[in-house]
């Protein structure tokens, strides 16, 4: 997997004393060096986490270079047949949901809007007939739901539809009546994004204004049917929601607002304890890729059964650990560090998804097949039910024999005629010879 790590700009010098980004130096004719170094300079031990080049970007990167750096080519692998998923990582506020969506500014727009672009310019581009299609959904406390549900604002919680799930005999997990729009266009992928953004459970915390509650995944498919070829791309973008330690993201509440206080004070500690216990099963999950184990246990939370194909499966797969470099985040800070390096050691591999078109000749030809092949079936099964039959009368004529009690010993008629016949000739000797002879 490849890994990224992006700092948040802080104002507080501290944090700038805590990390420091570091590249080894190269003279100018020496080749340009393949890692990158991070040392963090902390009171009891200065750890260093090394990353390929490139890969830490620092709080003056624009989004455009965030894109252009960890995302641009899962974007264009999406409409060349490949599947990729971009994971964004990191505790509460570190700016996930701002590297994947952007910010209020057009500058600012985040990695998924511009993923859509690129994928309706480099179709464009690419003969043949192409489809997009983009569905959104969010992980909520081990429940899935549609994003793209346009009623969902307006019902209460208890009253959403809950995606069903299913798993098919290759243990991969199908989600039941998902809404998968197609879009024509740029902008109509554009505003499902914006809808589902709008219906993504957020909480005002102290930690974000903004809160992600649910881990989203935005997904944008694709199909290029040139001839009878089809190519399918799709690429996950998941804005996981934010680790957090407890106590650190309380609700603000102001006074008048404490009658629903407590209610809402339980409602954010049991999010929390999920939030943590998915994000730890989900470090279980590489943590078993990384040892190549032979169980992964994808099973563990309904997260990772979702996205199985995207950890262990075919798929280009990038994390983006995004840091908050405040001093009092120094935990989370190292623990975001660790997890990306323990990804970036998961090998992954990724192969074009191309199938062959059914034209209705195709069809034709496998309807004849499976027919001649059901009426092969019936007729074994019209002999199997005719043995049975003589079988069954077999079977009820012995029954009538038992019932009508023990079977009187007839002589059969060829012993009777066999007597019959040794007697007459008997008779006859008998007759032929003397009187005297007789006895
Ligand atoms: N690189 C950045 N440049 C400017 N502002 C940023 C940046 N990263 C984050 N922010 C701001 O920081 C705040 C928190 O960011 P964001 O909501 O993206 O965090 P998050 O990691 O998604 O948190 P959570 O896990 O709670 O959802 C937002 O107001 C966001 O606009
Ligand atoms: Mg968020």
């Amino acid at each position: 997997m490849k890994v990224y790590v992006r700092f948040k700009p802080t104002e507080t010098p501290i944090s700038h004393k805590l990390l420091h980004p570091s590249s080894s130096s190269t003279s100018s004719d020496s080749p340009p060096p393949l890692t990158q170094s991070l040392n963090l300079s902390l009171p009891t031990s200065s750890p260093t986490f090394t990353f390929p080049t490139g890969g830490i970007l620092d709080g003056d990167t624009s989004q455009d270079m965030i894109y252009r750096q960890t995302t641009e080519h899962c974007a264009k692998l999406c409409t060349e047949g490949v599947a990729s998923c971009v994971f964004a990582y990191g505790q509460t506020g570190s700016g996930k949901t701002y590297t994947v969506t952007g910010g209020s500014q057009y500058d600012e727009r985040g990695l998924i809007p511009r993923a859509i672009t690129d994928v309706f310019q480099h179709l464009s581009k690419k003969e043949g007939e192409s489809k997009v299609y983009v569905s959104f959904i969010e992980v909520y406390q081990e429940a899935c739901y549609d994003l793209l549900d346009q009623e969902k604002r307006l019902k209460k919680l208890e009253e959403w539809d809950k995606i069903q799930t299913k798993e098919d005999s290759n243990g991969e997990l199908t989600l039941e009546g998902v809404r998968v729009y197609e879009c024509d266009a740029e902008e109509s992928a554009l505003s499902l994004l914006f809808l589902g953004n709008m219906n993504r459970i957020t909480s005002s915390t102290k930690m974000n204004l903004a809160s992600s509650r649910s881990h989203a995944i935005f997904t944008i498919s694709t199909t290029r049917t040139v001839g009878k070829k089809v190519e399918t791309g799709k690429m996950h973008v998941v804005d996981l929601a934010g680790s957090e330690r407890s106590g650190k993201t309380n609700d603000i509440v102001s006074e008048f607002k404490l009658k629903d206080h407590f209610v809402k004070n339980e409602r954010r500690k049991s999010e929390s304890v999920d939030i943590n216990l998915s994000l730890h099963y989900l470090q279980r999950v590489i943590y078993s890729l990384q040892l190549s184990s032979p169980h992964i246990p994808y099973r563990n939370s309904l997260m990772t059964q979702i996205l199985k194909s995207s950890l262990g499966g075919n798929s280009n797969t990038i994390f983006i650990g995004c840091l908050s470099l405040e001093s009092e985040n120094v935990q989370e800070s190292l623990s975001t560090l660790n997890f990306l390096t323990r990804c970036g050691s998961v090998q992954v591999k990724y192969s074009r998804n191309i199938s062959t078109k059914h034209t209705s000749s195709t069809l034709t030809e496998e309807i004849k097949s499976l027919n001649k092949k059901l009426k092969e079936k019936e007729d074994a099964l019209n002999a199997v039910t005719k043995k049975m039959e003589k079988l069954k009368g077999v079977n009820r004529e012995l029954k009538e024999r038992v019932e009508a009690g023990p079977v009187t010993e007839k002589i059969p008629f060829p012993i009777i005629s066999n007597q019959l016949v040794s007697y007459l000739r008997r008779s006859a000797s008998t007759v032929a010879r003397p009187e005297s002879s007789r006895f």
